[in-house]
């Protein structure tokens, strides 16, 4: 199969440090794919990935002389843990196993991959790769959200069999998953002088002063796209519902509170934006006729008598030279269809479906999407919502930009 080039990585110096894992001989597709990719590559096999890859492969993959040790004269000489942490403009841990997530964390610096890890500015990921249960266990969950705090980005895992016979969270991502991630990691300026307009969070629905309609979203996943955005470059508007979030940096907030006023507030912005993205979880019916003054309980039943709110994101994709648009579908079943389903009604550019429940969506600190468009689907696995975000903006860039 032809692997294309890659505008992200040509020329860029990954770092890759293998460790100890059966997922180590995925690895060696990975050199080959940075490497056509357009990356120079260096590989630091740590003692626990050498049992299960010999040097040798690495060193002819990569064409490159392999890395090991953290004290060998001859070794350091050459290319010693400090000049190797300068040469990388990333850091690849893939394999990372569950040791290597726990050491990394404590800042250790008693081989040549965690030394390298500690004196680097480069950028550094991390693709998990270990049996479900060490993946699950609070220590390892624990050491991966230090590890996220500080800035360490994480690929994968992803869920499927496993090499100890059992089945679950913890599979490395594939070679070509990891080679993406890893040039989204080069990624600057993609949106550089695009105007996004965002929505994000519930909207309430009055039923009197005091009571309303409305649902369980946070707006965490809109504000994190909100902050990708801006990252990426953008001028970005957000319109939000109620939520308990602080406005991302550099970022323009809009509040509204009802379907209708978030309805008005897009439309009367959407003509000025290149990409709209509907993150918001709009309420689809409103109280026909709230009532003026607080309801009293004097009835032992009350019907609510409810009328439809306008598709905000169905009226912004129907505007003549309107913005690319970008949906989300929040699906507990189904996902494929109904989101493909809701791609051709709305007659949208992209839709990010989310699988709801399960730890994931609503509330939720962690999400998977799969996004799709006339070329089909792309799965973004399980990471934390402000991963994912970045992951979704890189591909809204790609896909808006065809072709660069
Ligand atoms: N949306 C919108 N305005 C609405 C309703 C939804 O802009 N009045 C947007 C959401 O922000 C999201 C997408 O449309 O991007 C969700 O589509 P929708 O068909 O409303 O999904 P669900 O609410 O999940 O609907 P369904 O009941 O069909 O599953």
């Amino acid at each position: 199969m032809r692997i294309p080039a890659n505008k992200n990585l040509a020329n860029k110096h990954v770092l890759l440090g293998v460790t100890g894992s059966i997922a180590a001989y995925k690895a060696a597709e990975l050199v080959r794919r940075l490497r056509k990719g357009g990356a120079e590559v260096r590989v630091v096999l740590s003692a626990g990935g050498a049992e299960f890859v010999t040097p040798l492969t690495f060193q002819a993959l990569s064409g490159n002389p392999l890395h090991s040790e953290l004290l060998d004269t001859g070794a350091e000489a050459a290319m010693g843990h400090i000049e190797l942490a300068r040469w990388a403009d990333a850091v690849v841990v893939a394999p990372a196993s569950a040791n290597v997530i726990a050491r990394l964390a404590q800042g250790r610096a008693d081989d040549l991959l965690a030394a390298v890890c500690l004196a680097t500015e480069a950028p550094v990921a991390v693709a998990p790769a270990m049996n479900q249960q060490m993946w699950a266990h609070a220590a390892t969950q624990d050491n991966l959200r230090k590890l996220r705090e500080r800035g360490v980005h994480q690929f994968g895992p992803a869920a499927g069999d496993q090499a100890c016979g059992e089945s679950g969270l913890g599979r490395m991502l594939e070679a070509a998953d990891i080679t993406r991630h890893t040039a989204e990691l080069f990624d600057t300026g993609a949106l550089t002088g695009l105007r996004v307009l965002i929505t994000a969070g519930p909207t309430r629905e009055a039923i009197d002063p005091l009571r309303y309609l409305s649902n369980r979203s946070s707006g965490r996943m809109g504000y994190a796209v909100a902050q990708a955005a801006v990252e990426a470059g953008a001028r970005v508007i957000l319109i939000s519902g109620p939520t308990a979030l602080a406005t991302p940096p550099r970022v323009e907030r809009i509040d509204v509170r009802s379907a209708q006023d978030m309805h008005e507030a897009a439309l009367s912005r959407a003509p000025g934006a290149d990409i709209f993205i509907a993150t918001a979880a709009v309420a689809d019916y409103r109280p026909a006729a709230p009532a003026q003054q607080k309801i009293k309980k004097n009835t032992d039943t009350l019907t609510l008598q409810l009328t439809r709110n306008p598709d905000i994101l169905a009226d912004v994709a129907a505007l003549p030279d309107g913005p690319f648009t970008v949906g989300f579908a929040a699906e507990t079943e189904k996902l494929l269809e109904h989101a493909g389903e809701k791609l051709a009604r709305k007659k949208l550019d992209m839709i990010a479906a989310n699988h709801v429940g399960e730890g994931k969506g609503f509330e939720a600190e962690e999400n998977a999407l799969s996004v799709f468009d006339a070329s089909g689907v792309i799965e973004l696995p399980q990471a934390p919502k402000t991963q994912l975000a970045r992951q979704l903006i890189a591909l809204i860039a790609e896909r808006y930009h065809p072709g660069s």
